[in-house]
């Protein structure tokens, strides 16, 4: 392998193809240090209307001050002004709110070539006189819908929720561009596992993309929402099923759940379709009965998506399971000492390189050196599971 090879063309050789060795693992995470994100996602707002099962949010109040004494709206034009060619940048959410358009129609003017969305819940609707006056529009607008209307309440622990979403969906074309999109994902757990196929018989027609990923069971109160290996099982049946009626973007971050997927299609399957998958730059493609999966490995997780909270910090993926408080006092509700998830404050003078270098510095001996560990033992599994008769 040459120098010119990406984290993730390491990450196949150690984790696949178990051609582990030290020099691979620095060569990984040196080259994961040139790979700027082309995602910009904001948390423009930290508190919800909602408190869903699976949520990996804790419940927290507004960060709206926080976010006006630190400039989120600076850092915002300080980064998207640096990234590289056709930015995508995300409303991660929590939630919609007007105040938020100042720093939307800054990214807008600042970079026409960017493509704007927000993943919500379809409260946005709240805001729709604000948004029609502000002339903003999306170029996407992801609407979460997690089940049947009667699934969709449980997991989003809200009777009108679903409701709110075919709303949401139903209006979207009124705040997207003429060459907008309108999708939806589908957030895999426990309660929702048995209703994926009957989910997707009830979309509204106006969604273009339809998404499903599996919960990340980040915070101690919603890890018995995993699905286990028989329900991954149900939920792989139906998933295939539904590919049959749309396109399903099976999307997977958890390593543990890449083990399920194997033990669900069986060894061979599962390795075929790894010896066929597509690298790309934060994650593996593969096609398995049909339906397209795409895996993003922990240990490379910097390179998706650069993340700014609410606070104007550039902070590490998952830090978004503890809240701003413990995040900005570096220690959690447990006691552990978290600050090693806080890169730092970006202001005008802040550098993206500079900033996404220390990140993955930091990545690198912390989080992504334990990732690798755990998605190296989950292949080695992979390949020792017995044959299926
Ligand atoms: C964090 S929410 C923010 C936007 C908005 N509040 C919503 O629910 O659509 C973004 C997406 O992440 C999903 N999500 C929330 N918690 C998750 C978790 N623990 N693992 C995986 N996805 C999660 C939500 O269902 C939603 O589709
Ligand atoms: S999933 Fe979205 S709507 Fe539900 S609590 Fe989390 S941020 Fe709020």
């Amino acid at each position: 392998m040459t120098t010119e090879s990406s984290a993730m063309d390491y990450w196949f050789s150690i984790v696949h193809l178990q051609d582990s060795g030290e020099q691979f693992i620095e060569n990984m995470f040196d080259s994961l240090g040139d790979e700027y994100p082309s995602i910009f996602s904001v948390v423009g707002e930290r508190t919800c209307a909602l408190q869903c099962a699976h949520c990996i949010f804790q419940a927290e109040k507004s960060s709206q001050a926080l976010s006006l004494s630190n400039s989120l709206t600076v850092a915002v034009k300080t980064i998207i002004s640096q990234m590289g060619a056709n930015p995508i940048f995300v409303h991660e959410g929590r939630m919609f709110r007007p105040a938020h358009l100042e720093w939307l129609t800054a990214v807008r003017d600042l970079r026409p070539d960017a493509v704007v969305g927000m993943i919500d819940t379809g409260a946005y609707l709240d805001y729709a006189t604000e948004i029609k006056q502000s002339d903003f529009k999306f170029d996407w607008l992801d609407i979460s819908i997690d089940g049947t209307e009667e699934v969709h309440a449980q997991q989003r622990k809200n009777a009108r929720s679903f409701s709110l979403a075919m709303e949401g969906i139903g209006n979207a074309s009124r705040f997207i561009r003429e060459t907008g999109r309108i999708t939806s994902l589908f957030t895999l757990t426990k309660i929702n596992y048995a209703s994926v196929l009957a989910t997707c018989k009830i979309l509204p027609k106006e969604l273009t993309e339809w998404h499903i990923t599996t919960i990340s069971p980040v915070r101690p109160e919603i890890s018995g929402l995993s699905v286990n290996d028989d329900e991954f099982k149900e939920a792989w049946s139906q998933i295939v099923s539904a590919n049959h009626i749309r396109p399903v973007f099976f999307r997977i971050y958890v390593v543990e759940d890449i083990l399920k997927l194997a033990k669900a299609v069986g060894k061979e399957k599962f390795l075929s379709a790894m010896d066929d998958a597509q690298v790309f730059s934060c994650g593996v493609s593969l096609t398995i009965d049909g339906v397209s999966v795409l895996y993003y490995p922990k240990s490379v997780g910097p390179n998706e998506v650069f993340v700014l909270d609410a606070d104007a910090h550039y902070r590490m993926p998952y830090s978004l399971a503890y809240s701003l408080e413990e995040l900005r006092s570096g220690v959690s509700r447990f006691g552990q000492d978290i600050r090693e998830y806080t890169i730092g404050k970006v202001d005008d003078q802040s550098q993206f390189g500079v900033l996404y270098a220390n990140g993955v510095d930091c990545w690198r001996t912390t989080f992504g050196a334990k990732a690798l560990k755990s998605e190296v033992a989950m292949f080695q599994e992979i390949h020792k599971l017995q044959e299926r008769r």
